[in-house]
């Protein structure tokens, strides 16, 4: 939701933010733009549309040499996707460039007081107003640009990250945060700042995670950061343990693809180093007491798309292990009803970015209300696990494809992990017990690999099914919240209709949807199981499919049984009920990824999308 990039260095400041911009392109592709200091004057560029219009504008109308800049991808929130709109915006006086990601939600009133004022706004965002309240507070500051970013973010509400800059301080980039995220990157004789430590790790792997209402001042020699107030402010410093490589495609036509065939490293990285030596279950990350692990009496789970279908996953197992009773609920939907939380709840928050805007508000929801709280997070240094109790990681790597695939996987282990903690810490399950669960997660990576191996028919299923008006996903049980997925992926990436669907609610309404020809994807549950679900499953696809329904089963090896009810099967290996999300998701990203190709459409960077959702 909007990358921002910032450099002052000995390089050439304009190679620095493009590629940067480059790589967080995933969190906003309706326009970019960048601004460089050269010869005591600000230059600036800016156009609508994906980073490649930018590029060739710069190559039209080329940018003079300069190691100061700042940068911008647009996921546009206040103002159509424009060449106007697009940032950096520039003060009246042309001294003042500033990029913004997040909501000013008090804007209305200060462009009123500066219309008032005599100031002309150009554009319809509310960015712009900053740069006219930082060109208006500069003289006041004593002609100090981070003075003026200190006086004018006290007057902002909302969500922001804020990067700015000013010729008459030439070799200095100012950022502030608030609700929205900021990492400092350390060089030698250079320093970066940006959305994510993606935009920098090809220089520096040393960051810097900023806290709330942080203004950071950044020139090639130091970093300095204070507060609000003026005061000198803390900052952790961490150490990014992927390297550049990790954010490219390495040989795949797209990010999704590349994060897809990932799958099995992902999850055997998430699950590593997890057994101590005594032979038990060891969350490094896990800052909660036993004792209050002990006296959660009810535990909820908030995250948002990908992200709260594996909490819906991990409802099934961490209820079956602990007998806790666990709640998934959308993080929007939580903090505007009045929830039933306290010291004896664990809310877990899960979110592959660290930054989700309502996940966020969520958690800190919870926190106000004195829960306990637990992120499941992939991006170290990111927002959500610095704010909660306790984290443990996913370490996914990065996930630059819009559509999220590897982080569902992990996120789905990280609370397999929290819940067989639980169950350790509170003696609901034996240690023999844990560790075969262990062992079984531990088969995952080499099963999901094989589900990759022999996932090619999918495609040409894909492909026959690409001008289907509609898709529909039936699931019972763990394969319930794996519909929701498919269905999720499907209408991300391929903009067609898809539902999912708990397969015993057909009845109750959305059969009424059948008609000839519309394709099924039928999530079947192991008839090694429970048996009665396969048998439910299977009387499912009777009552669509005598309705005109065309029937896709992802199936376990050895099910013969459902080759006579369906259309077309699609193998995945025989593993335990609760592990069965892990692998017959996979088919279905491939399914999605394969219709949205045939359809033309741009996987990575699908319409209207955005990676990082840091807007409420
Ligand atoms: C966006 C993305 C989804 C993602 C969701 C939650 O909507 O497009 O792929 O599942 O945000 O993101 P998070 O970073 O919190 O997991």
């Amino acid at each position: 939701m909007c990358g921002i990039v910032g450099y002052v260095g000995e390089k050439q400041a304009l190679e620095v933010v493009v590629s940067g911009l480059r790589r967080l392109e995933y969190r906003g592709y309706d326009s970019a733009g960048v601004a460089v200091i050269a010869d005591g004057r600000l230059e600036v560029r800016k156009k609508a549309g994906k980073l490649v219009n930018l590029e060739t504008l710069l190559g039209e109308d080329p940018l003079p040499q300069s190691t100061t800049g700042i940068g911008h991808t647009r996921w546009a929130t206040h103002g159509g996707p424009t060449d106007r709109n697009a940032h950096p915006h520039v003060s009246e006086d042309q001294q003042v460039a500033v990029i913004h990601n997040g909501i000013i939600e008090n804007f209305a009133e200060l462009r009123d007081e500066l219309q008032a004022a005599g100031v002309h706004l150009s554009s319809e965002t509310d960015t712009e107003v900053v740069a006219h309240l930082l060109s208006k507070a500069i003289p006041a500051a004593g002609f100090d640009l981070v003075e003026a970013m200190r006086a004018v973010c006290r007057r902002l509400e909302g969500a922001f990250t804020l990067l700015a800059v000013d010729p008459r301080q030439p070799d200095l980039v100012v950022g502030a945060r608030r609700n929205s995220p900021l990492v400092v990157g350390l060089g030698k004789g250079e320093n970066f700042l940006a959305s994510d430590v993606a935009a920098f790790v090809e220089y520096t792997r040393d960051a810097l995670e900023l806290g709330q209402d942080q203004i950071v001042a950044l020139t090639s020699g130091e970093v300095v950061v204070i507060d609000f107030d003026g005061n000198p402010a803390e900052v952790r410093p961490f150490t990014i343990d992927w390297d550049a490589s990790a954010a490219e495609k390495g040989g795949h036509d797209l990010f999704m693809l590349k994060e897809i065939a990932e799958q099995p490293k992902a999850v055997a990285d998430s699950l590593r180093g997890r057994i101590g030596q005594d032979g038990h279950l060891q969350l490094d990350e896990m800052r909660l007491a036993d004792a209050d692990l002990r006296a959660v009496s009810k535990v909820v789970v908030i995250a948002c798309g990908t992200a709260a279908h594996a909490g819906m996953v991990a409802k099934y197992a961490v209820e079956h292990w602990t007998r806790i009773p666990v709640e998934v609920e959308l993080a929007s939907e939580f903090r505007y009803r009045d929830p039933i939380v306290g010291p004896d709840t664990l809310v877990i928050a899960i979110s592959q970015s660290g930054e989700t805007m309502d996940t966020l508000m969520a958690l800190r929801h919870a926190k106000a209300q004195g829960a306990r709280t637990l992120a499941i997070c992939n991006t170290v240094g990111s927002t959500i696990p610095r704010e909660a109790d306790a984290v443990v990681y996913t370490y996914a790597g990065p996930e630059i494809a819009v559509a999220s695939t590897k982080a569902f996987l992990t996120q789905i282990i990280a609370s397999y992990l929290v819940g067989l903690y639980l169950a350790q810490v509170r003696g609901t399950m034996f240690a023999d017990e844990i560790r075969a669960i262990m062992d079984d997660l531990n088969d995952m990576p080499q099963k999901v690999d094989l589900v990759l191996d022999t996932v090619e028919p999918v495609r040409a299923i894909a492909r026959e099914f690409a001008n289907a008006p509609s898709v529909l996903f039936i699931g019972r049980h763990v394969g319930f919240p794996v519909a929701l997925e498919g269905a999720l992926k499907l209408k991300e990436l391929a903009y067609m209709h898809a539902e999912g669907f708990a397969a015993g609610e057909l009845k109750h309404g959305p059969i009424a949807l059948i008609e000839d020809g519309v394709p099924v994807v039928v999530i079947m549950p192991s008839p090694r199981g429970r048996a009665v679900l396969h048998d439910k499953m299977i009387s499912a696809i009777q009552e669509v499919r005598a309705r005109g329904a065309v029937i896709i089963a992802i199936a376990e090896e050895g099910d013969e049984k459902i080759v006579a009810f369906s259309d077309h099967v699609i193998r995945v290996p025989i593993v335990p009920t609760l592990m069965q999300p892990l692998v017959s998701t996979v088919p279905l990203q491939v399914f999605a990824c394969e219709m949205a190709t045939a359809k033309g459409h741009d996987v990575d960077q699908p319409r209207n999308l955005a990676k990082s959702v840091t807007v409420e």
